[in-house]
């Protein structure tokens, strides 16, 4: 086998062939591998590759945050933050409030990562009187119930890793509790499981509780339906499926939410909050503006990544996304791996593989010294225990066929017995 991938849109990463092993942890590694390598397969669940032209963006000259020249960008970027998250579209144009659309949502940008975001979102909207239903399966689920645990009272829902959310159980709780919301991550990027949003929804709409979810590696990579969903308020962040830069996000919130906030905010039984205040950010957004000084080589950054996804066409990439997802999870399947997550619910942006017996992390270290290919281990107490693959972003078929070609061929070096497969045949 001679894999001949040679990644073009990241000259860093590729080139160095593989290089001779050098240390003593190399000989531990298993030695040479005998295949020779011409790029750097990089399929992570976030933060992601970014596009040549996203990169080259960046590198634009300091310009003031008060501008006309930023206010243009502020208005850009929420007009293309709407189409990521499907929303109705707006104008692009400064002065025509893109950030807010006829379908009754308004989009954030927030400089932070999507943690940062999340906390806007609950921090604003809930108080120590709320009761919050967080069902989990999996680290990002459980960190909304973190957050949430800040700002208000929690019932927090533990499913096990990878388990998909029982909903009448869910159902049951919101019937005899006195909730006022449901907050959930919707893609379990730790455990490669996606919920059943829709389910989930229907529920929520049920019982009349606010419906917050963590989109951050759904928004942009799989089907999301905000205004469907009735959803008062989700997040996405940048660096995942929208291939954007690390360290700045955004939210979609409804007007249900930011009359509820406005409401409360007479009575000051909210939260302390400032730096993530809501109602200020959304005032400053009626004039292309953030609150305080915007990341603002980031956000030029994020409007040429989300410019591509916008040319590609959001349902255009959700089906990417989904076919290389499908791709990784029936050729581990057939080469007789166990995955992580319920079969009917995995995720089509990060697929969690668990290790053969006698693996552990050291097959990733291999994989990236040797093979010049990275994905991510596992979380907690999964740590050396899995894999997983990240199909997000604007990762090609080309590059997933050789990357799991290298897999393979590392799984091979470490003794492990695979059958002969045709890895192509797996991603028409
Ligand atoms: C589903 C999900 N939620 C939240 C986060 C945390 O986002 P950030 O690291 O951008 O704060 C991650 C990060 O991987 C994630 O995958």
């Amino acid at each position: 086998m001679s894999p001949s991938y040679a990644l073009l849109n990241n000259p860093q990463l590729t080139v160095g062939i593989m290089a001779e092993p050098t240390s003593s942890n190399d000989e531990l590694l298993g030695g040479k591998p005998s295949m020779e390598i011409n790029g750097d397969c990089f399929l992570v669940p976030g933060p992601v590759r970014m596009s040549q032209n996203t990169l080259k963006s960046m590198s634009h000259p300091v310009i003031t945050a008060r501008g006309s020249e930023y206010r243009e960008i502020m208005a850009e970027l929420n007009g293309l933050l709407r189409v990521a998250f499907n929303l109705s579209e707006t104008s692009f144009e400064k002065g025509k409030r893109s950030f807010e659309g006829d379908d009754g949502y308004s989009t954030i940008v927030v400089s932070g990562s999507g943690t940062a975001a999340m906390e806007m979102v609950i921090a604003n909207r809930f108080s120590k009187k709320d009761h919050v239903l967080v069902p989990t399966n999996g680290k990002f689920g459980e960190r909304v119930a973190d957050i949430t645990k800040e700002f208000s009272n929690v019932k927090h829902i533990d499913f096990g890793w990878g388990k998909s959310f029982d909903l009448n159980q869910l159902e049951n709780e919101l019937a005899i509790g006195n909730f006022s919301g449901l907050a959930f991550c919707h893609n379990e990027t730790s455990a490669g499981i996606t919920q059943d949003a829709e389910g989930l929804s229907e529920i929520a709409k049920k019982y009349d509780v606010a419906l917050i979810i963590d989109g951050i590696t759904s928004v942009g990579g799989l089907p999301v339906h905000p205004k469907k969903w009735d959803a008062e308020a989700v997040v996405v962040g940048a660096q995942k499926c929208t291939a954007g830069p690390s360290g700045v996000a955004a939210i979609a919130i409804n007007n249900s939410y930011i009359d509820y906030v406005n409401e409360k905010n007479k009575t000051g039984e909210l939260s302390s909050r400032y730096y993530l205040d809501l109602i200020p950010a959304l005032k400053r957004a009626g004039d292309d503006q953030t609150s305080w000084t915007p990341a603002i080589n980031l956000t030029i950054g994020w409007i040429q990544a989300l410019r591509e996804l916008k040319e590609e066409g959001l349902e255009n990439r959700w089906e990417r996304c989904e076919n290389l997802s499908k791709g990784v999870q029936n050729l581990f399947s057939d080469l007789g791996f166990a995955f992580l997550a319920d079969e009917s619910q995995r995720s089509a942006t990060a697929t969690a593989i668990l290790y053969p017996k006698g693996i552990d992390d050291k097959w990733r270290s291999r994989l990236a010294k040797q093979y010049q290919t990275q994905v991510i281990g596992g979380q907690d107490h999964l740590k050396g225990k899995m894999f997983r693959i990240g199909s997000m972003g604007i990762t090609e078929k080309e590059e997933m066929i050789e990357g799991c070609k290298r897999m393979i061929s590392c799984f091979t070096d470490f003794g492990i017995d695979l059958p002969t497969i045709n890895v192509e045949s797996y991603f028409k």
